[in-house]
């Protein structure tokens, strides 16, 4: 069976994308079999995985419109890794799928492909929209990345909010896997001093701070301009989500 795991925060530039990267990349470099899947407008990740969804010829916006089934929508992008097209038309989404049913459309398309994959993970937008929604009703697992900022922190109490409206109405087995640490910077006093605060809010979350954080380091922003994944160079950033994967896959075999 699948597990759904999605990379959630509604604040901008907290390294969801990079993440969900990352995470997916690091599970298939272990033998996993990963499907990324792209909930954002934006198309991001498409972007990084060098895939142009306008030229694609379904998307998972044409599936939730039943124009498409989601294996048109999937394409291979490298041994163990395949990527569910987002669409620049997911802009609309929130005015759009109005339907009873209308949270669901992810989990039910999902539900198709359980057999062939070991992970999804799950990149959304920053915004606690439909297409959140629709990622929280199908998943196993949150993740949330965070900057430490005061801001960040704020915006936690919004998002865990609409985790527990989800949770409630769709999916009460939902569990917060873990607040990530990203763009991290030890030597500033101001990251150290919020490292205390973002583990309280962790735990008023009910989860935990991963014990990995995340460099801040321009080798995220170079291999996203040469869309290679951050392992392919020996990088210490590489280092910081190699530790973050096997620490996730830690908690994984823990649960069973
Ligand atoms: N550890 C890091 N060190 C330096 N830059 C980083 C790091 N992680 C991410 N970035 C950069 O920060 C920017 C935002 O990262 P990313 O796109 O992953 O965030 P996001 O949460 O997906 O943003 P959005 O909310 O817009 O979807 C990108 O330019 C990325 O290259
Ligand atoms: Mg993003």
């Amino acid at each position: 069976m699948m597990k759904t795991i999605v990379l959630a925060n509604q604040k901008g530039g907290c390294a969801k994308t990079s993440t969900t990267h990352a995470l997916g990349i690091g599970l298939a470099n272990r033998g996993y079999k990963v499907l990324l899947a792209d909930l954002d407008a934006q198309c991001n990740l498409c972007d990084y995985c060098g895939v142009d969804t306008e030229n694609a010829s379904a998307t998972l916006y044409n599936v939730f419109h039943g124009q498409a089934t989601i294996q048109d929508a999937i394409v291979n992008i490298r041994l163990g890794v395949d990527l569910l097209l987002g669409d620049l038309l997911f802009t609309k989404a929130d005015s759009e799928f109005v339907q009873i049913g209308r949270e669901t459309m992810l989990k039910k398309t999902l539900g198709t492909i359980q057999d062939r994959y070991d992970y999804c993970i799950i990149d959304t937008a920053p915004s606690l929209g439909i297409l959140l929604a629709n990622a929280l009703a199908a998943a196993d697992g949150v993740i949330i990345p965070l900057t430490a900022s005061r801001f960040s922190l704020k915006g936690m109490n919004q998002l865990s909010r609409f985790i527990d409206e989800i949770r409630e109405d769709r999916n009460p087995t939902l569990k917060i896997n873990g607040v990530l640490l990203t763009r991290f910077n030890k030597r500033t006093v101001l990251n150290r001093l919020l490292l205390d605060e973002v583990q309280q809010s962790a735990e008023q979350l009910g989860t935990k701070l991963y014990k990995t954080t995340i460099r801040q380091s321009i080798v995220m922003d170079e291999s996203q301009v040469m869309q290679e994944d951050i392992y392919s160079q020996n990088s210490s950033i590489a280092e910081d989500y190699n530790n973050f994967v096997d620490e996730f896959l830690e908690d994984e075999h823990g649960d069973k």
